[in-house]
């Protein structure tokens, strides 16, 4: 049986205040306890892994885990601006994000980097959440399943038996930040492609694989979602911002 994870990707927002008083409230919500079989995990800014790696630990938040939204994809050396998985691991970090589309737009990650990246976390004893996701056109033209299979290819010839330890993340880029969420059905069709894709690879690999949902995942759509056979949680953006909307989605 797979577990429910849901994780929180601040991206590029929090400030020592807001992620005190994000900690101190998530803390409350959860100290009632939590559905079993679930796992939870925010991913902060770099800067800010330590200030929540400390107050994860003074609030005893035994239901939270500390992730980060990149890691280089190379060990160590003269790479400026660059933070090695190792280090992430210092910060007490268990899953690291690789491959968000943003990263992919913004900074130009081919696939090819995006796995070098999940070597990179798994070397370092961490989970990589390795994010695939089709454009508008790219669905309007009736390619989405081609070109996260595509995406996915290249994982898995790099990866290989190793993405049994990896997450999979399909957001589809139409629906990040815009409040378009795919239909649970939608979603679910594309999970089972990627997993049916995977099990002609590895049929154990396929059925252990977590495969997330992201883009536009509020509480109101989470149950939808995670009720689907395919989608084992949510990857969550603008919504984790917001504690109790975390927690809510985190309960769902
Ligand atoms: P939103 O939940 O804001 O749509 O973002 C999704 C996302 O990109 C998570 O990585």
């Amino acid at each position: 049986m797979r577990p429910l994870i849901v994780i929180g990707n601040w991206k590029m927002n929090g400030s020592p205040d807001s992620n005190q008083d994000w900690i101190k409230t998530v803390a409350r919500g959860m100290e009632s306890g939590m559905p079993s079989g679930r796992k939870f995990a925010v991913c902060p800014p770099f800067p800010f892994l330590s200030q929540c790696a400390a107050l994860i630990k003074e609030h005893s938040l035994a239901f939270l885990s500390l992730g980060a939204q990149d890691a280089s994809a190379h060990i160590s050396g003269a790479y400026t601006g660059e933070v090695a998985a190792s280090m992430l691991k210092e910060m007490a970090c268990q899953y690291v994000i690789v491959g968000h589309s943003e990263r992919r737009q913004f900074h130009q990650e081919v696939d090819e980097v995006v796995a070098a990246k999940a070597l990179q976390v798994l070397d370092a004893g961490m989970t990589p959440v390795i994010c695939v996701g089709e454009t508008s056109d790219e669905r309007n033209s009736g390619r989405a399943i081609e070109v996260v299979c595509g995406q996915i290819a290249k994982q898995v010839t790099v990866l290989q038996d190793r993405l049994v330890d990896c997450l999979i993340a399909y957001e589809p880029v139409w629906a990040i930040g815009t409040g378009k969420v795919a239909s649970a059905q939608v979603a679910q069709d594309m999970h089972h492609a990627i997993r049916q894709q995977l099990g002609e690879f590895n049929e154990d690999v396929a059925s252990h694989v977590g495969i997330l949902y992201g883009g536009s995942v509020k509480s109101d759509n989470a149950v939808e979602l995670f009720a689907m056979p395919d989608i084992d949680g949510g990857l969550v953006g603008g919504a984790s911002l917001n504690p109790q909307e975390f927690l809510a989605i985190c309960k769902a």
